[in-house]
């Protein structure tokens, strides 16, 4: 599969003809907004991982570009589903094989509310598995041990992971999320948006190789393939 990073938790997995948009906040991104028009993106699904705007943002106008799928927690599909929109519910723990691979929707520590305050659900990530290869997508969360349930189900070729700290886990613990989840390559994806979030990347990549870890931070626009 190939991953493309788009700005901040959004993500573009392409595999084989299928399009996996994860999190599109495009638009309200100052650094990403000059450089991606969310028209051009393609997508047959939408993975939401909680609601607030800064993951949802852009997520409406795609799917409907697009005629995609969203699919996440209970609660933001249903949001969703009353704007006409495909989706498909899902909720912690629960796992479902759509056409391109198979989705389970994972915990997360964090807190999730839409832009207007309505509820959406408890946050959470996703573990995606398609071709042979298994990636973790943390989504917004603290450190936390349930973590440690995702290697006793599967094999991690790649997790991705919040480095930003503040709102999330930081460059620290995201090293010891690595280790939680048993997988060294990590692609660091949630800084540098905001103020509260800007770190040094290149203190980050060296505190990951001092412990025999690889933390790959994209430019807007690279792609990589696992
Ligand atoms: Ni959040
Ligand atoms: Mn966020």
């Amino acid at each position: 599969m190939k991953i493309t990073f788009l700005g901040h938790n959004t993500l573009l997995i392409t595999i084989e003809e299928k399009q996996v948009l994860i999190d599109p906040f495009i638009s309200g991104n100052p650094l990403s907004k000059d450089i991606i028009d969310i028209n051009e993106i393609k997508a047959d699904y939408i993975l939401l991982t909680h609601a607030h705007q800064d993951h949802i943002l852009d997520a409406e106008a795609i799917a409907k570009n697009n005629n995609a799928t969203i699919v996440s927690n209970f609660e933001i599909t249903s949001n969703y589903e009353k704007k006409g929109i495909k989706v498909h519910p899902m909720n912690h723990g629960g796992k479902w094989n759509f056409d391109f691979g198979t989705v389970r929707y994972v915990n997360a520590i964090h807190t999730s509310s839409f832009p207007d305050g309505s509820y959406g659900g408890q946050p959470g990530g996703f573990v995606v598995e398609a071709n042979g290869k298994v990636i973790y997508i943390a989504g917004d969360t603290a450190l936390t041990m349930d973590m440690k349930l995702i290697p006793m189900q599967t094999t991690l070729d790649l997790a991705i992971l919040p480095v930003g700290d503040n709102f999330t886990m930081g460059v620290d613990d995201a090293i010891i999320a690595s280790d939680f989840v048993a997988c060294d390559k990590v692609l660091g994806v949630h800084y540098d948006t905001f103020g509260y979030i800007v770190i040094d990347k290149e203190e980050a990549k060296e505190k990951f190789a001092s412990k025999n870890k690889e933390l790959i931070l994209l430019e807007i626009g690279q792609d990589i393939t696992i």
